[in-house]
């Protein structure tokens, strides 16, 4: 039995048929669902906190994240540390059986730091240095700033690295921004000697001739993120994305030997963030953890399912929701309130796609500083605002629902493939101002949404084979071994679909010299000919009704006689006309495609669709677009969570009878569910459907 097929036994509608056993050994756990909000105590009288801690208590909260901006409350001036309030805050939080997660307070630097090192500080491209009084104003490249960071984060983790109320430790926040400064310039310089070795070769990778861009030596070459030779731009990237990733290394690395192994270590990240790979990121990290804003207050559930799937990829485990909106941000250009019950569809979404905790910022918003507008679930009163009244119904759904979702996560066997440095080659130099990669991303992921409701993003690195269809919707910058990688998943049974701009670029981010896709060409049968940036819709023929493309179309060529086209664009597409859109070529025991062109809703919805039935993958539902369904398997157990987020009340129909969670009782073979109504049901193999 090959891999593929066992994965396949083991799908959520098997499951549901059949009631076979799968999965991981049920574990004992003390798992519990996490709510809770971010707090902060140093701003607070302390004998307002118990007030503060009973208000969460009633709302079901369960973790507060304290102390990611405290450095200045946790060591006032330099070397004189001051940790008791943090003890007493801990202690107060456990007194209301609320865990705490304890940020690192690196994202913020005292003036006294700032004022007596001023090397530490960002340097911005335009040669502005930073100055205190934001945050993240120092350089990610600093060793002394480095070295500051790890005695802080140190002395926290040898306080608190084994005290039973710690349960995780986030490292710094929102990291992201790039300094120029001369210690970021010098490790530039020393990062690409280690890449290419000798300045001849990076000569040859980037094709310096060009232009007299020959450089003689590894400190001429400059730091700039637009404006260069593409092959500088992802080194440049690479080398911040390393920088990063060396930057929290840092503080994980004092912090690990001093914490219990029941803490885990993480840091925030941010949606659609490409300031650095959150893949390799997160190989150091233990959860990954991400902040989940609207800032224009209307929720696209299918773009937010696809963030929650992308962060859920960056270690293909469960992660948690470490700031979530509570109601409105302050930074858009109108904070809209999102619309009442937005919340608790928002949080039912995040745990469907694998959150195991949901926090909200913050719980009270400080009476100066730069986030008074900001959303809250308390007022400058410290009294319940209604968005507290929203989170206190959701605390307390996740509390009935906490036993049922220990050890499960979602699990599908289809993957889409990101790749941070295809998306970075595209940003340089997208060609059509449309052709935005995530835009192009998602125009893969809603129309499958609907289709197979879960989906994996992985790396193109990452492990395939537990899928039955793997689509890359634009690997513009393919290696020859991550080419390789793909082959061999198709040759084992493997279904591949490979997006327009698919294998143009080596890892140089300079031109393969055989046609798109380049290392593929061969296992395709196929290559691109010629691609058409497009300024106006053309027609695409072969679906059963005729679709269209737009923003970017490929003409393709079919090079091997097995070779099959699915699609061929229509009259009147001038250099397209009747030439091929999509290609196919069945391989070993699998099958390679390639889709030259960015399709219409309608028919990427077909195209997708037909692809998902050719590679034998049965959805566990069928439900009308507005309604999200994810599931969460475990041993023999199957959680399913179902969210209407339209207006009109739905029936959905059941495979089975099963547990209604949130309501009590068990379902018929159909479940109402009202408008913006949530459920969570599930079943395990031994209930007879
Ligand atoms: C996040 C940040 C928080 C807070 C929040 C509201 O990006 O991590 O500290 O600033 O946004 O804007």
């Amino acid at each position: 039995m090959t891999l593929l097929r066992r994965v396949g036994l083991c799908a959520a509608a098997a499951l549901l048929s059949a009631g076979a056993a799968c999965g991981a050994p049920a574990q004992k756990t003390s798992f519990s669902l996490q709510f809770g909000a971010s707090w902060y105590p140093e701003q607070w009288p302390e004998q307002r906190w118990d007030r503060d801690l009973d208000l969460m208590q009633a709302a079901h909260v369960n973790v507060v994240r304290i102390g990611e901006f405290a450095w200045s409350s946790l060591e006032p001036t330099e070397g004189h540390y001051d940790f008791s309030w943090l003890d007493r805050a801990i202690s107060r939080a456990a007194a209301h059986h609320i865990k705490v997660v304890i940020g690192t307070p690196t994202a913020a630097p005292p003036a006294w730091l700032t004022q007596k090192y001023p090397d530490v500080l960002r340097r911005n491209e335009d040669g502005s240095t930073e100055e205190h009084g934001n945050r993240l104003q120092y350089s990610f490249a600093s060793p002394r700033y480095r070295a500051l960071a790890r005695d802080i984060a140190g002395r926290l983790a040898v306080r608190y690295g084994h005290n039973p109320n710690v349960i995780g430790w986030q490292i710094d926040n929102e990291i992201s921004p790039v300094s120029f400064d001369a210690a970021a310039q010098a490790q530039f310089h020393a990062w690409l000697q280690a890449r290419h070795k000798t300045i001849a070769a990076l000569n040859a990778q980037w094709t310096t001739t060009y232009w007299s861009q020959t450089y003689t030596s590894f400190d001429q070459v400059p730091m700039h993120l637009t404006n260069e030779n593409p092959g500088l731009l992802l080194d440049l990237k690479r080398f911040v994305s390393d920088t990063w990733t060396s930057y929290v290394r840092n503080q994980a690395d004092v912090i690990r030997p001093k914490i219990g192994k029941s803490q885990f270590v993480t840091t925030n990240s941010m949606h659609w963030n490409a300031r650095y790979d959150h893949f390799e990121m997160h190989r150091l990290l233990d959860i990954a953890a991400w902040d989940n804003y609207i800032p224009e207050g209307r929720y696209d559930w299918a773009e937010n399912a696809l963030l929650h799937n992308a962060v859920r990829g960056y270690k293909q485990k469960n992660f948690w929701v470490i700031e979530s909106q509570a109601g409105y941000v302050n930074y858009g250009k109108i904070n809209r309130t999102l619309d009442p019950g937005v919340m608790r569809e928002m949080a039912w979404q995040a745990v469907g796609r694998g959150a195991d905790a949901l926090l909200y910022w913050q719980w009270r918003s400080a009476l100066n500083g730069q986030e008074q507008y900001y959303g809250t679930l308390a007022g400058p009163d410290g009294e319940p605002v209604p968005a507290y009244t929203e989170a206190k119904r959701i605390g307390s759904e996740f509390a009935k629902a906490s036993a049922t979702l220990a050890n499960t996560s979602p699990r599908t066997e289809v993957a889409l493939i990101q790749s941070y440095e295809s998306r970075w080659a595209l940003e340089f130099q997208p060609h059509h101002k449309g052709f935005v990669p995530t835009d192009e991303f998602s125009a893969f992921y809603r129309p499958l949404l609907h289709t197979v409701h879960n989906i994996d993003i992985v790396s193109p690195d990452g492990d395939l084979d537990r899928y039955k269809l793997v689509i890359a919707p634009a690997l513009n910058l393919l290696t020859k071994a991550q080419a390789d990688h793909l082959a061999a998943y198709v040759r084992r049974g493997g279904h591949l679909i490979l997006g327009p701009r698919s294998g143009m670029k080596d890892e140089n981010n300079a031109l393969w010299t055989s046609r798109q896709p380049g290392p593929l060409a061969g296992l395709l049968g196929g290559h691109v000919e010629q691609f058409y940036a497009l300024d106006a819709p053309v027609t695409v023929e072969g679906l059963k009704h005729n679709g269209t493309a737009d923003i970017w179309a490929e003409h393709l060529v079919a090079d091997a006689p097995d070779v099959h086209t699915l699609l061929r664009y229509g009259a009147g597409s001038g250099w397209l006309a009747g030439q091929p859109a999509a290609l196919t070529r069945s391989s070993g025991n699998g099958t390679i495609t390639y889709l030259g062109a960015w399709l219409g809703n309608a028919a990427m919805r077909e195209f997708l669709a037909t692809a998902v039935s050719g590679a034998a993958i049965r959805p566990v539902l069928q439900v009308p677009d507005d309604v999200e369904v994810s599931t969460r398997q475990g041993a023999n157990k199957l959680v399913l969570i179902l969210i209407n987020h339209g207006d009109d009340e739905r029936t959905i129909a059941l495979p089975r009878r099963m547990q209604d969670v949130l309501r009590g009782g068990t379902t018929g073979r159909t479940l109402n569910l009202a408008p913006h109504d949530a459920a969570v049901l599930f079943t395990t193999g031994k209930i007879a459907p």
